[in-house]
C-alpha cells in the first residue's frame, strides 16, 4: 500500500468513528464517549485534512454536521406540561372523537367547530415571551421538564426575538415544531437517517454556531402559558401571532362535522408528497379555547385534540423466519423476520404478527410473500399474504406452546369480554429471564423512573453481563466495572451515576406505575397513589392477611375495577415479586403522593355522583372535581363526604345508603354554587 492510500485509510477510519458517535449521540441519544475524546478524534481528522488537502474531496469533517456531544443543557420545568396527542387512524376513530367531545360537553346535535392543522414531523420546542421579549426556549424533554436550547432556537431567523405589538400579553408561550425542509435535508443526508433526526441533532448541539449553519425552520402551532388570556379561538390565536411575525402553516383550516373532516383529510393527503416538509397526519383541535379548557387532559394527551394519521405506507416482502418475543407482562408476540424493504423511507426487517389467532386467521407461513404497512413510529404489521406466490412445500406455522424460557404458556380468560384471551402468556414473572429483562426496560423508561442514559440497549447490555438482574440492582451498579466496558468513559459513567441517583427520589404514583403490575397504567397508578398516599400504606398490600381487606376498599375507587383488583392480588400473591419490590423500596426515597391542587374547593373530599346532570356530563363533573383536589368514588361508604344527585334517573338505593350513613346530599344546582363560590 502506498503512503497516500495509507493516509486515506486513516482518514476514512477517523471519519467513520465520528459518524458512529454522531449517530449514537444525535439519533440514539446514547453518547458513548466524552466530549474530550470526541474532540481528539475530530482534531486528528482536521489536522490530516489540513496537511493533505486531497482528503477534502471525499467524506470530510465539513460534511459531518454536529459538534462534540454534550448533555450539559440546563433543565427547566415547563410552565405547562407539553403533552402528546391521541392518534386516530380511520373515519370511525374521528366519529368517536367527535362523539366523546359532545358527550363530555353535554352538547346535543350541534357540531363543534374544529381547527385542523398539518402535523409536522419535526421536533417540538416552546418559546416564552415576557413583555414581548423572547426569554426562554426549551425542548420538550419528558414533557414536564425541558432543556434550555434558547441560543440554538435564536439561530432560526424567522423566530421573533421581540414581538413589536402593544397587544402582546405580558406572558406568552408559543409552542412550535422545528423541522428541516426536504430539499435542505438532501445536503445533510450522509450524517442523519431522516430530516427529523437532523433537526433534533442540530437543536441539541452545544455550539449554536453549528446550529446556525443548518437551515432550520418552524411552524408555530399552539399556546402554552398566557397571562392575561386574550385569545378566544385557536384560529384567531394563530392569525394574531402570524401578524406578530410567527410562521404558521398555510394549510390550516376551520372544519365542522365528519364529512368536512374526511374531505379535507383526503385533500391534504393527496398533496402531501409535494410539500417541502414531512407531515404524518392532520391535528384536529376544538377551536374554542374555553371549550378546550373545559375538556382538559387525560394523563398524557388533551381531550380536545387528536392526530388523524394518514394511511400507512405499504410494501411487499418475504418472511424469512417467525420468532417469538416476550413482553414484560409475559405476552408472547410472534414477529416476522422479513427481507429488508424500504417502507416510507425507513428500512424494515421486522413486522409484528400480533398473536397466535392472527397467524392462523391469515394462515401466515415462513417463506410467504406478504404485504406490510408502517404507520408512524409503531412496529410494521403484516397486512395480507399473497397465496399465489406460496411454494407447494410450505407448511402451516405451528405456534410454540412454550415460552422462550421453557415454561408452559397460558391463555387467560378475560372477565370483560367473557372470552379466552388471544394472547399466550408466560406466567413465570421475574423467574423468566425474558420477562425480567423487559420489566427492567419498563422501570427505567421515561414515564417510570426516567433514568437518562439507561436506554433499552444499555439495559440489554447490562442484563447480558449480569450487572442487573432485578430492579434494585440498577441502584447498586458497580461503576468501576462499567468504566471498563468498551464505549464507556469517565463522563458517560459519571452522567449515568448522576441520573440513577436522581431517580432514586420518586413520587408514589410513579413508583406504583414503575413496578409494572398488569392493567395498572399511569392513570390507575395515580388513583391508587391517591388512595394509599404513602409507601408505608401501600406496603400493607404485601401481607396476605391485610390484602383482601384492602382490595375490597379499592372497589370504591372510580376507575379501578375487578380486572385491576385481580391483577394487583395476583402480583402480590407471588412471594418473589414481594421480595423484589421490597429490595427496590430499600434503595429508594419514595415521597408521598400529593394531590396537585391542595387548595381546591374539594381538597381531600370524597365525592360521588348519581343521576345525569342537566348542564354537564359525568366525565366533566369528574374532571372538575379532580382538578379541584377532590376524589370521585364509585360506591357509597362511610368515607364519602358528599353525594351529588342529578335530576335524571338517580339511583334510589345510593341516596338511601347515603342518608343512612348521614352523608351530606346536595343537588346539581347546589354543587354549581359551591363551584362558583
Ligand atoms: S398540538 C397538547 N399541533 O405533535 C399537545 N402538535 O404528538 C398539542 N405537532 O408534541 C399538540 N404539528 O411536537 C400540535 N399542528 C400541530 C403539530 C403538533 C406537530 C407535534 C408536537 C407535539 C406532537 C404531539
Amino acid at each position: 500500500m502506498n503512503n497516500k492510500q495509507k493516509i486515506i485509510n486513516q482518514h476514512i477510519k477517523l471519519i467513520s468513528e465520528l459518524k458512529k458517535h454522531n449517530n449514537l449521540y444525535f439519533n440514539q441519544d446514547n453518547p458513548q464517549i466524552s466530549d474530550a475524546d470526541y474532540d481528539r478524534i475530530k482534531l486528528k481528522a482536521l489536522e490530516l485534512e489540513k496537511k493533505y488537502p486531497y482528503l477534502k474531496s471525499q467524506d470530510s469533517i465539513e460534511k459531518i454536521v454536529g459538534t462534540s456531544p454534550s448533555n450539559k443543557f440546563r433543565k427547566i420545568k415547563h410552565l405547562i406540561p407539553m403533552l402528546s396527542l391521541s392518534n386516530s387512524f380511520e373515519k370511525k376513530d374521528m366519529v368517536d372523537f367527535l362523539k366523546k367531545i359532545k358527550n363530555f360537553l353535554n352538547l346535543n346535535n350541534e357540531n363543534v367547530e374544529l381547527f385542523s392543522e398539518p402535523k409536522i414531523d419535526g421536533i417540538s420546542a416552546t418559546l416564552v415571551y415576557e413583555n414581548g421579549l423572547l426569554t426562554k426556549g426549551l425542548s420538550r424533554g419528558d414533557g414536564l421538564v425541558g432543556e434550555d436550547i434558547l441560543n440554538n432556537l435564536k439561530t432560526i431567523k424567522s423566530i421573533p426575538k421581540k414581538i413589536q405589538s402593544k397587544l402582546v400579553p405580558e406572558l406568552l408561550e408559543i409552542r412550535c415544531e422545528v423541522y428541516i425542509g426536504k430539499k435542505d435535508f438532501n445536503k445533510l443526508k450522509e450524517s442523519f437517517a431522516n430530516p427529523r433526526n437532523a433537526a433534533g441533532g442540530s437543536l441539541r448541539q452545544k455550539n449554536s454556531n453549528e446550529t446556525a449553519k443548518i437551515p432550520l425552520r418552524y411552524f408555530a402551532y399552539g399556546l402554552g402559558a398566557v397571562e392575561p388570556q386574550t385569545f378566544d379561538r385557536q384560529s384567531e390565536f394563530l392569525k394574531t401571532i402570524s401578524k406578530w411575525g410567527f410562521v404558521i402553516n398555510p394549510l390550516s383550516k376551520i372544519v365542522k362535522g365528519i364529512d368536512e373532516i374526511e374531505k379535507q383529510h383526503q385533500q391534504i393527503d393527496q398533496i402531501r408528497s409535494s410539500l417541502d416538509y414531512d407531515i404524518d397526519g392532520l391535528v384536529y383541535k376544538v377551536n374554542k379555547l374555553t371549550l378546550q379548557k373545559r375538556l382538559g387532559n387525560t394523563s398524557n394527551s388533551p381531550r380536545w385534540a387528536t392526530a388523524y394519521k394518514f394511511s400507512a405506507e405499504k410494501a411487499i416482502t418475504v418472511i424469512k423466519d417467525i420468532i417469538m418475543q416476550v413482553g414484560r407482562t409475559g405476552a408472547i408476540t410472534p414477529v416476522a423476520k422479513v427481507d429488508p424493504v424500504t417502507v416510507g423511507g425507513v428500512i424494515v426487517s421486522n413486522a409484528t404478527l400480533h398473536n397466535e389467532d392472527e397467524i392462523s386467521r391469515k394462515d401466515i407461513r415462513i417463506g410467504d410473500t406478504i404485504s406490510i404497512q408502517r404507520a408512524g413510529d409503531v412496529i410494521p404489521q403484516v397486512l395480507s399474504v399473497d397465496i399465489s406466490k406460496r411454494k407447494k412445500t410450505s407448511n402451516k406455522f405451528i405456534f410454540p406452546s412454550k415460552c422462550l424460557c421453557g415454561a408452559e404458556t397460558k391463555k387467560e380468560f378475560s372477565e370483560s369480554s367473557k372470552k379466552e384471551d388471544a394472547v399466550r402468556r408466560c406466567t413465570k414473572g421475574y423467574d423468566c429471564k425474558f420477562i425480567a429483562r423487559e420489566k427492567l426496560k419498563h422501570i427505567v423508561s421515561k414515564e417510570a423512573f426516567n433514568v437518562d442514559g439507561l436506554g433499552k440497549k444499555v439495559v440489554d447490555q447490562f442484563f447480558d453481563l449480569k450487572f442487573i438482574k432485578e430492579p434494585s440492582d440498577i441502584f447498586k451498579l458497580d461503576y468501576k466495572k462499567i468504566m471498563k466496558l468498551e464505549g464507556w468513559g469517565n463522563l458517560s459513567v459519571e452522567n449515568l451515576k448522576k441520573s440513577i441517583n436522581k431517580s432514586k427520589v420518586i413520587q408514589l404514583d410513579r413508583f406504583i406505575y414503575s413496578i409494572g403490575i398488569r392493567h395498572i397504567g399511569q392513570e390507575n397508578a395515580k388513583i391508587l397513589a391517591a388512595f394509599f398516599i404513602s409507601i408505608n400504606e401501600f406496603k400493607k398490600l404485601f401481607k396476605t392477611k391485610n390484602r383482601s381487606k384492602i382490595l375490597e376498599n379499592l372497589i370504591e375507587l372510580d376507575g379501578i375495577g375487578m380486572t385491576q383488583i385481580k391483577s394487583i392480588d395476583n402480583f402480590f400473591s407471588n412471594e418473589k415479586n414481594i421480595k423484589i419490590i421490597e429490595d427496590l423500596i430499600n434503595q429508594l426515597n419514595i415521597y408521598r403522593y400529593s394531590i396537585i391542587n391542595s387548595n381546591g374547593k374539594f381538597s381531600n373530599k370524597k365525592i360521588m355522583f348519581t343521576g345525569g346532570f342537566e348542564k354537564m356530563s359525568r366525565s366533566e363533573a369528574k374532571s372538575i372535581t379532580e382538578s379541584n383536589g377532590g376524589k370521585v368514588l364509585g360506591s357509597v361508604s362511610k368515607k364519602l363526604d358528599l353525594l351529588i344527585v342529578g335530576d335524571s334517573k338517580p339511583t334510589k338505593k345510593k341516596i338511601d345508603q347515603a342518608k343512612a350513613l348521614k352523608i351530606k346530599i346536595i343537588t346539581e344546582n347546589e354543587w354549581y354554587k359551591i363551584l362558583n363560590s
